[in-house]
């Protein structure tokens, strides 16, 4: 398996999706300076012009090709690619073989992780996501790359949804882009650690900002939780550029690889992080 050389797979799947846009702008100047979770474009389409933030993911799966366009060609976005590769070295290591892994990917979006994973050798991968247009995305642009795919909600996982997704039993976590600024909460992210089988893998990024001992957002207790009461070890940490801001400075996240050693106990399934 290449580990260092994968060609990103987005880039041979934009040129089968067709955009449905005639131009992507940016904010210039004064507006350019907002904050990650505030940052915008503006979106022609039929000559009329439509703004629309970038973390309104409901409304940028909806338009074909613009999430690809805005986050990994216009902004270098290159975290699928980086999480993956990081996971496939550890499995090196390991002697682990990613055709032996059953992924359950979190925050699945419209796909992106799934395609590294396949071009991987991956064989088996579902994902989740809280919005019904990530789903709806990932069937249009990339039919029959994952499993199964569910819209669900990780902090009040019906029953039915927990039985179905256990039945898969996956032995592989990712999550890539998708933790902190009001995405996926810790609790939810323990629950899918949940979800997984033991042992297991966990893969996954984090903007550098959340892991620090400073951070409100409960992710940098969580983790060291996790690995100082041994229910996952750390394997790989990578401090990389996630992507380009809109006035082209360079976001910092973290990956990390670690091996799921025992199952999470109950008492940090109801923890408040
Ligand atoms: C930036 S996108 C990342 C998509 C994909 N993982 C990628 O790397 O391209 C973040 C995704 O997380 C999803 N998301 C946000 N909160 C979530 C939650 N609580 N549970 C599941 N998915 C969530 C969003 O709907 C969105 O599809």
């Amino acid at each position: 398996m290449d580990t260092q050389n994968t060609t990103p797979r987005w880039r041979l799947r934009v040129a089968e999706i067709d955009s449905e846009f005639d131009e992507l702008r940016l904010p210039s100047g004064a507006d350019d300076g907002v904050s990650q979770d505030k940052e915008w474009c503006d979106l022609v389409v039929d000559g009329q012009t439509r703004r629309i933030r970038f973390h309104d993911y409901h409304d940028v799966f909806k338009v074909p090709g613009l999430y690809e366009h805005l986050f990994y060609h216009t902004l270098e976005c290159c975290s699928p690619t980086r999480v993956t590769r990081l996971l496939a070295d550890v499995l090196l290591d390991h002697r682990d073989c990613p055709d032996d892994l059953h992924v359950l990917d979190v925050g699945a979006g419209n796909g992106m992780v799934g395609d590294e994973l396949d071009a991987r050798g991956v064989q088996k991968i579902v994902g989740i996501d809280i919005i019904p247009e990530a789903r709806e995305a990932t069937l249009r642009d990339r039919p029959g790359l994952y499993h199964d795919y569910l819209v669900t909600d990780l902090t009040n996982l019906p029953e039915r949804d927990e039985e179905t997704l256990r039945k898969h039993q996956f032995n592989c976590l990712t999550t890539v882009a998708a933790l902190g600024f009001g995405d996926i909460p810790p609790r939810a992210f323990v629950k899918a650690l949940d979800l997984i089988e033991t042992p297991g893998w966990i893969a996954f990024n984090i903007k550098e900002d959340f892991i620090h001992e400073r951070d409100a957002s409960g992710f940098c207790r969580l983790i060291r939780r996790l690995a100082r009461d041994e229910v996952i070890q750390p394997q790989a940490y990578r401090r990389y550029p996630h992507r380009l801001s809109v006035a082209g400075e360079p976001l910092h996240y973290v990956g990390m690889v670690a091996r799921k050693l025992r199952d999470v106990p109950d008492d940090m399934l109801e923890c408040d992080f």
